[in-house]
């Protein structure tokens, strides 16, 4: 047989795919089986970016936030997935105003999601993701480094890759032409500096200390790599073993734009089982304890070089 007629199983036989990969790392059968459900809901979210009318007219959602329907319909295919799963035992979203439990007694895990993240880039076609936080208790009821037991995101791109880390190391997989995730990229480990950096927020609203910052790494030659969709724009740092993203607090807002639950202890959670950082500025993001679903907290995430760094400068 000429080697172009390898069969899938054949082809398997040389490659990790996510759920071989999480049953050798010892992972728990039932984080197991969450990760795989939300994994493949990314393909059916993907689908539905692809099958929309991508000039969707927008809705107010409760954040203020114009967003697109796509949000939306990317927030009921998660719910429809988990809620009979059998292993989620409640459910929010930043297209939620309150977190629903689901009626599965057995399952201990809370999961927290930015549904699509970077809606307003749709249009342009930049890549767009979505964002999962695990926990083992309810996301208000302590700070992530007690609460979270893993995290997720999926980036939809020219290719659908999926970073997963559930305590043990921070691992990428790509979608392949077969629909299998399979392992691309395991044990991403962040180099202690690296030589990009990811500006969130206006310039002309940056308070000093940020600048004097932001200007020191201009002095080291970091080249600016920010598109403006918090995910590609982590994963840009993950996958280059190095960087720093910020999207710091200004004088318009001095909390900053992100949402810890939603958005930064996610991918805090990642970057730290990477050996990066996280922090507002002063304190790790994992270390804050969230005052609600909508809490907004400043970001310095990546290489710790960066991070502490930005320390020098915010206390
Ligand atoms: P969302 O689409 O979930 O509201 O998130 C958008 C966020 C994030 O993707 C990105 O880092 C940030 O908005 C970009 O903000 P600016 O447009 O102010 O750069
Ligand atoms: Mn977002
Ligand atoms: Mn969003």
């Amino acid at each position: 047989m000429g080697n172009n007629s390898r069969n899938i199983s054949d082809y398997t036989k040389f490659i990790v795919d996510l759920r071989r990969h999480m049953w050798m790392a010892g992972i728990e059968m039932e984080l197991r089986r969450l990760i795989w459900q939300i994994a493949v809901t990314g393909k059916y979210i993907s689908a539905k970016i692809h099958e929309s009318n991508r000039k969707l007219a927008g809705l107010r959602n409760i954040h203020g936030d114009e967003q697109l329907a796509l949000d939306k319909s990317a927030d009921v295919i998660l719910q429809n997935q988990l809620q009979y799963s059998g292993f989620v035992k409640a459910y929010c979203s930043e297209e939620l105003d309150r977190i629903v439990p689901y009626e599965a007694p057995s399952s201990k895990y809370h999961v927290t999601a930015d549904p699509l993240d970077g809606s307003s880039l749709v249009d342009t076609n930049l890549a767009i993701g979505t964002i999962i936080g695990i926990h083992r208790d309810s996301p208000l009821a302590a700070e992530g480094r007690k609460t979270m037991v893993g995290a997720m995101y999926i980036t939809y791109g020219p290719l659908i890759t999926m970073v997963y880390s559930a305590g043990k190391g921070t691992h990428e997989f790509v979608l392949n032409r077969e629909g299998e995730y399979v392992l691309s990229e395991e044990n991403i480990t962040l180099d202690e500096k690296g030589s990009i950096y990811s500006l969130g927020g206006l310039r002309k609203d940056w308070l000093p200390e940020h600048l004097k910052y932001v200007e020191v790494l201009e002095g080291e030659g970091y080249k600016l790599r920010y598109s403006g969709g918090f995910v590609p724009d982590i994963n840009q740092i993950l996958i280059k073993r190095g960087g720093v993203f910020t999207y710091p607090g200004t004088r318009k807002d001095p909390k900053g734009k992100l949402r810890l639950i939603f958005e930064l202890q996610p991918m805090a959670f990642l970057a730290e089982q990477a050996g990066g950082m996280a922090t507002d500025g002063k304190q790790d993001i994992l270390a804050i304890r969230p005052e609600s679903l909508n809490h907004r907290s400043p970001i310095y995430i990546g290489s710790r070089y960066e991070v502490e760094k930005a320390r020098e400068f915010l206390t």
